[in-house]
C-alpha cells in the first residue's frame, strides 16, 4: 500500500494523476483530493455499516476485523440509529461540556509532565503520548486503581480493531481486551445506573433515561447476558459500547497528535521559537499539526447507489478508502500544503473527518493537547530529538510514532 514513512510522494502522485483511483488489489476506489475526500464524507448515500457490505461482512463473520461489540457503535452505525445514538451522546462532547474538565486536564497533564526533567532521556509517546489520554479517560470515567490498572494494560490492545487490515494476534488482543474491560466495567456501569455519579458514565447513562436507547441485541451485546444481570432496560448496552469504543478511538490518535505535534515542532524551529514567543497560536498550531501529520489516515465507505465521483462510475455496493493526508494536503484546498505553518488560517482539514461522523472526541482531544502543549513548550527547549528519531510505526490506518526519544540539550 502506501509507505509508511513519507507517504506523501505517494499521495502526491495519487492526487495529480488519478485522485479517484481504482485498487484492484484492496477491490477498493482510493480518494486523495480534498475536494472528493469532503464529498464523500458530508454526502448521502455512503455507508459506514461493515454489515452493508458483503465483503466486510464476511470478514467480520470471521472475526478477522474485531470483535462483535465494537461491530455496532456510532462508527459503524448508519442513519436512523446513528442519528439518534449521536444526538444522546453529542451533550457530552460538545466544547461547552469538555470546558468544564479544564482544571482536571492540566492536573493529569501536570502529573504526566511532573518527573520529566529528571532523566536525561525521554520517550514522548510511552511518557507523555499514550499516558495523557490514557488518565483522561479513567478521570472520566472514574475508575479505581484497579480500573486505571487495567484500562493501561488493556487500552492499547484495542487499537487492532480499528486498523484496516489488522493481523490475526492484532484481533485476539482486541478481542480479549473488549472481554476484560466489559467484565470490569458492567457492574460498575450497573451501580451508577442507581448511585448516577459526576463521571462522564453516569452523564452518559443519564442521557439514555429518555427513553430513545438502542435494545441490548441491536448492539450485539445480548450474549454478554445484562438482561440476566437485570441491567439491560436503558442504554446499559450503548454505555458500554461507547466507553469502550471511547478508549478505542480516543487513546491511540490523540497519543499520535501529541507525538506528532511535538516532532514537527521540533522538526521546524522557527514554528517552535514562534509558538514559544507567541503561546496565544496553540490553537492555529494544532490545527496544523492534525493537518500537516494527519493522525487517523484512512477512513473507509460503502457506496449505496450508482454514481459518478472524480470522473469515475462507482457502483453501489463498491468500497471507497479515503486517504485523510493526501486530502489535507491538496494544493486546491491549502495554499503551500507541504510547508508547516502554524499562522495558516483557517485551516479546514479533514483530520477528524467531516459529515454526520465528525469526530465526537474532537472538542475532548483538541482540549488535552492544548494543554499538553501548554505546559511542555517552556520544556522543548531542554531537549532535543535524540540520533535516530524519529521511528515511525508501521500502520495503514495511523501516522504513528513507535517512539520518540529526546534527550537533554
Ligand atoms: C487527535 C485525535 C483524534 C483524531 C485524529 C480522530 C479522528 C477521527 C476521525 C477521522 C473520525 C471519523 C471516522 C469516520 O468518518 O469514519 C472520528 C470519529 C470518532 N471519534 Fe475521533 N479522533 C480523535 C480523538 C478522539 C477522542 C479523544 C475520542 C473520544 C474520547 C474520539 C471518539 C470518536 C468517536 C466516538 C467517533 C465516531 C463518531 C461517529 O461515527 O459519529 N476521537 N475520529
Amino acid at each position: 500500500m502506501i509507505p509508511t514513512v513519507d507517504p506523501y510522494p505517494a499521495y502526491r502522485a495519487l492526487r495529480e494523476q488519478h485522485p479517484v483511483y481504482w485498487d484492484s488489489d484492496l477491490n477498493a476506489f482510493l480518494i486523495s483530493s480534498y475536494a472528493e475526500a469532503s464529498a464523500v464524507l458530508r454526502g448521502p448515500g455512503w455507508s459506514s455499516d461493515p454489515n452493508r457490505n458483503p465483503a466486510l461482512a464476511a470478514r467480520f463473520d470471521r472475526a478477522e476485523l474485531g470483535t462483535q461489540a465494537l461491530r455496532t457503535t456510532l462508527l459503524t452505525m448508519d442513519p436512523p440509529d446513528h442519528t439518534r445514538l449521536r444526538r444522546l451522546l453529542a451533550p457530552a462532547f460538545t466544547p461547552r461540556a469538555i470546558d468544564a474538565l479544564h482544571p482536571r486536564i492540566t492536573a493529569v497533564v501536570k502529573a504526566a509532565l511532573a518527573d520529566l526533567g529528571t532523566a536525561g532521556e525521554v520517550d514522548v509517546i510511552a511518557e507523555i503520548g499514550y499516558p495523557i489520554p490514557l488518565a483522561v479517560m479513567c478521570e472520566l470515567l472514574d475508575v479505581d486503581i484497579e480500573g486505571a490498572q487495567l484500562l493501561r494494560t488493556e487500552t492499547p490492545k484495542l487499537v487492532g480493531m480499528l486498523e484496516f487490515d489488522p493481523d490475526e494476534e492484532a484481533v485476539l488482543a482486541a478481542e480479549e481486551a473488549t472481554a476484560s474491560l466489559a467484565l470490569h466495567l458492567l457492574p460498575i456501569l450497573g451501580d451508577r445506573r442507581h448511585r448516577p455519579g459526576e463521571d462522564l458514565a453516569s452523564q452518559l447513562l443519564c442521557l439514555g433515561d429518555d427513553g430513545e436507547a438502542l435494545r441490548l441485541g441491536e448492539l450485539g451485546l445480548g450474549e454478554l447476558g445484562l438482561g440476566e444481570l437485570g441491567l439491560g432496560e436503558l442504554g446499559l448496552d450503548e454505555v458500554l459500547a461507547t466507553c469502550i469504543l471511547l478508549l478505542t478511538a480516543g487513546h491511540e490518535t490523540t497519543a499520535n497528535l501529541i507525538g506528532n505535534g511535538v516532532l514537527t515542532l521540533m522538526q521546524h524551529p522557527d514554528q517552535l521559537d514562534l509558538l514559544q514567543r507567541d503561546p496565544a497560536l496553540i490553537k492555529p498550531a494544532i490545527e496544523e499539526i492534525l493537518r500537516f501529520e494527519c493522525p487517523a489516515k484512512i477512513v473507509g465507505r460503502t457506496n449505496l447507489v450508482d454514481r459518478q465521483l472524480g470522473g469515475h462510475a462507482i457502483r453501489a455496493g463498491q468500497r471507497v478508502l479515503i486517504l485523510l493526508g493526501a486530502a489535507n494536503r491538496d494544493p486546491e484546498q491549502f495554499r503551500d500544503p507541504e510547508c508547516f505553518d502554524i499562522t495558516r488560517t483557517p485551516a479546514p482539514h479533514l483530520a477528524f473527518g467531516a459529515g454526520p461522523h465528525f469526530c465526537l472526541g474532537a472538542a475532548l482531544s483538541r482540549a488535552e493537547v492544548q494543554e499538553t502543549l501548554r505546559q511542555l513548550l517552556p520544556l522543548l527547549t531542554e531537549w532535543r530529538l535524540a540520533p535516530g528519531a524519529p521511528a515511525w510505526r508501521v500502520s495503514d490506518t495511523f501516522r504513528a510514532l513507535e517512539k520518540l526519544h529526546l534527550v537533554s540539550a
